[in-house]
């Protein structure tokens, strides 16, 4: 309650200054006005602002809970990234710069990615990739990423990114539940100077991925003194990036995609053991994707924008490539750690490429914040003319850190509230007209539309309760991949009296002023650092140790990360429990799952609270973790298990 009360005392706002709002793209609230009279003349515009091969027929066909947008259009998102642009003045724009941890660097114009897109893309049609193939993604984050997915999306071919600090074990889930053909990896990419071994864990990987017909590499590390120990190369099925596009021609013609056709998959976590293929459309997805990035970042021709996030996350693929490409503008895109050589590593970044739009997360701006003034104060930031926040709720101190220290008390921030499923933004201000309150994430965007409510669907004016969106917009996940029972009962099904509405799993405060303050997730989903964990995957994990017959993974706020984990661990019969085995357990989910997922605490325990029908109550752990006061403990079997677990927790032992 305390986080409630805390967000409940902060009433600063902050509107847009004079200066700001003349330049602004839009800077009344007339666009609101507008939208909310007609929402689907709003995203028809926006829709025409994309290239079409053909004009679609009808704009939106809600048959809740499914929604279908300009169906009948034509389009291919590599030609709305690309092509469009190299007729014209952006032709040797640079798109893409790059830069990697070891310091070396890249600029792409828009027609070296024009011309790399499609020899790749070539070079998938020969490897056999043909439209509607999945294609996995397992690479660092180098412009060959941004490329391998625009050469997909040029082919109509379904790409799914894995983000690179995903597992083997992970990776292969999600090759396997999307059946790929190809997977396109690196043989390693740098982070914190050492070399993460993509290569390597993609074999390990593939061990058991009968689907996977061929994998391309790229070559990150220097060739030079011919060190093969982080690419062992499968004779037929491997190949090197550099050796499949040699002899491509630069021109490969772009299928002709339907609005509806699945652009690409994105696995994210939910409240069992099985991540979710959430699906997206090429049309809508794109249009959502485009319309977003230039209203929210209020993007224009000469930004340099830098969006922070890993291409193996959605902010990574709406707001890294396919929102800020298809509206033709410059992308700073940074291969490693933020500490890394010093923590000034951002700071420099932003002083060396004039970047002038910055949009991080609020763990990044808390560790930020630890580290001290003195990184940023070293170097020249006046380029920056807007800050982004996004994953996870800001907390004031850290908005007003980042408006003062990095914003030079200039910069308007936008918090923007949104996730794997919506597509796009949602929840943000609009930065030439929105006041802001240093942790809101203000209201709903031209074109969407929220609600608070409570259990019944009630709608709630002022206070907290659950996050509701009202009406489809375009860039809505269509479904889960191959499971769209589960699609229909995880966003759908929260009020029955009310198919129609979806439920983003999050709990919301809202004001006297209608702003919406997000509280975070209501379900079995952690963010920790930003990132969705859900607590059935760790807990899956865990209990696949010889040594552990139960587990309970629970949240616990953590200053830096937002929330971490917290394990609650009975062991079998046989096994002691000791700090090595911790340790153990903790490598043991990173391998798993991935380092993300590795438990803070763990906590050993004879036995773990339940109620009387055998529910683990999490709540009451939630309670142990926090060091809180422990909620009603009269409905648990055993009321003892718990003072006996507080106890211990407390001590640590
Ligand atoms: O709980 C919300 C939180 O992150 C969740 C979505 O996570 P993911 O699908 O991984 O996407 C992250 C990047 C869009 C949401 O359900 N979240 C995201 N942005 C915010 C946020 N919570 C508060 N404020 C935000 N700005």
């Amino acid at each position: 309650m305390s986080e409630i009360d805390a967000l409940l005392q902060e009433n600063r706002k902050f509107a847009p200054s004079r200066e700001f709002r003349r330049e602004a793209l839009v800077s009344d609230d007339s666009l609101y006005k507008s939208a909310a009279a007609d929402p689907e003349a709003f995203w028809e515009k926006q829709a025409g602002e994309l290239q079409w091969f053909e004009k679609w027929k009808s704009v939106c066909d809600w048959k809740a809970p499914h929604v279908k947008w300009f169906e009948g259009g034509t389009l291919n998102a590599s030609v709305n990234c690309l092509d469009r642009h190299v007729t014209g003045a952006r032709r040797n724009k640079a798109a893409l710069i790059w830069e990697g941890e070891p310091g070396d660097r890249r600029t792409l114009t828009y027609w070296d990615l024009y011309v790399e897109t499609q020899k790749f893309a070539n070079a998938l049609t020969k490897l056999g990739v043909k439209r509607g193939d999945r294609v996995a993604i397992y690479m660092p984050m180098i412009p060959e990423t941004a490329i391998a997915m625009l050469a997909c999306a040029r082919i109509g071919a379904i790409h799914s990114v894995v983000f690179g600090g995903f597992s083997p074990e992970s990776l292969r889930d999600r090759i396997e539940d999307a059946k790929a053909k190809v997977l396109i990896t690196a043989d390693g990419g740098y982070r914190r100077g050492t070399i993460v071994p993509l290569k390597r864990n993609a074999d390990k990987a593939l061990e058991g991925c009968p689907s996977i017909e061929h994998v391309v590499v790229v070559q990150r590390r220097p060739a030079a003194g011919g060190d093969e120990a982080f690419a062992e190369m499968r004779a037929g099925r491997d190949h090197w990036w550099h050796d499949v596009i040699r002899n491509e021609p630069a021109k490969c013609e772009p299928a002709k995609m339907k609005a509806e056709d699945v652009l690409y998959i994105l696995y994210t976590s939910g409240t069992t053991g099985k991540p979710k293929g959430i699906v997206h459309t090429t049309g809508g997805y794109l249009t959502g994707a485009a319309a977003t990035t230039k209203l929210v970042f209020d993007l224009k021709e000469d930004d340099v924008f830098w969006c922070t996030a890993d291409v193996g996350w959605v902010t990574g693929h709406s707001y890294l490539v396919y929102g800020p490409l298809a509206n033709g503008a410059t992308c700073v895109m940074y291969e490693g750690a933020p500490d890394w050589p010093e923590k000034d590593r951002f700071w420099s970044i932003c002083e060396r490429y004039g970047v002038t739009i910055l949009y991080t997360a609020p763990t990044a701006i808390r560790a930020f914040m630890k580290w001290g003034d003195q990184w940023p104060a070293k170097h020249d930031l006046s380029q920056l003319r807007l800050l982004g926040s996004v994953g996870e709720p800001i907390n004031p101190e850290a908005w007003i850190w980042y408006q003062q220290k990095i914003g030079g008390g200039r910069c308007p921030i936008v918090d923007t509230w949104w996730q794997t499923e919506t597509g796009a933004i949602v929840i943000s201000p609009l930065p030439g007209v929105t006041e802001t309150k240093p942790g809101s994430a203000t209201m709903p965007l031209p074109g969407f539309s929220a609600a608070l409510l409570d259990a019944n669907a009630k709608e709630i004016k002022v206070g907290g309760g659950l996050l509701a969106l009202t009406r489809p917009w375009p860039s809505i996940a269509r479904t889960i991949w191959g499971d769209d029972a589960r699609y229909v009962q995880t966003y759908f099904s929260k009020w029955p009296n009310r198919p129609d509405l979806y439920f983003p799993g999050d709990g919301a405060k809202r004001d006297e002023d209608g702003y919406y303050w997000i509280l975070g997730r209501v379900d079995d989903v952690l963010n920790v650092a930003g990132h969705r964990i859900g607590t059935m995957e760790v807990e899956s994990a865990l209990v696949e140790h010889p040594a552990v017959a139960e587990a309970a993974v629970v949240g616990k706020s953590h200053e830096l990360k937002g929330q971490a984990l917290a394990a609650f661990v009975t062991l079998r019969e046989g096994f002691q429990h000791s700090s090595d085995l911790r340790d153990e357990l903790r490598d043991f989910v990173g391998e798993k799952i991935g380092a993300i997922a590795k438990p803070d605490d763990i906590l050993f325990s004879a036995d773990l609270p339940k109620t009387r029908s055998g529910k683990i109550m999490r709540r009451l752990l939630r309670d142990i973790a926090e060091g809180r006061a422990m909620g009603d403990t009269s409905t648990l079997a055993d009321p003892n298990v718990v003072a006996a677990l507080k106890e211990q927790y407390e001590g640590k032992e």
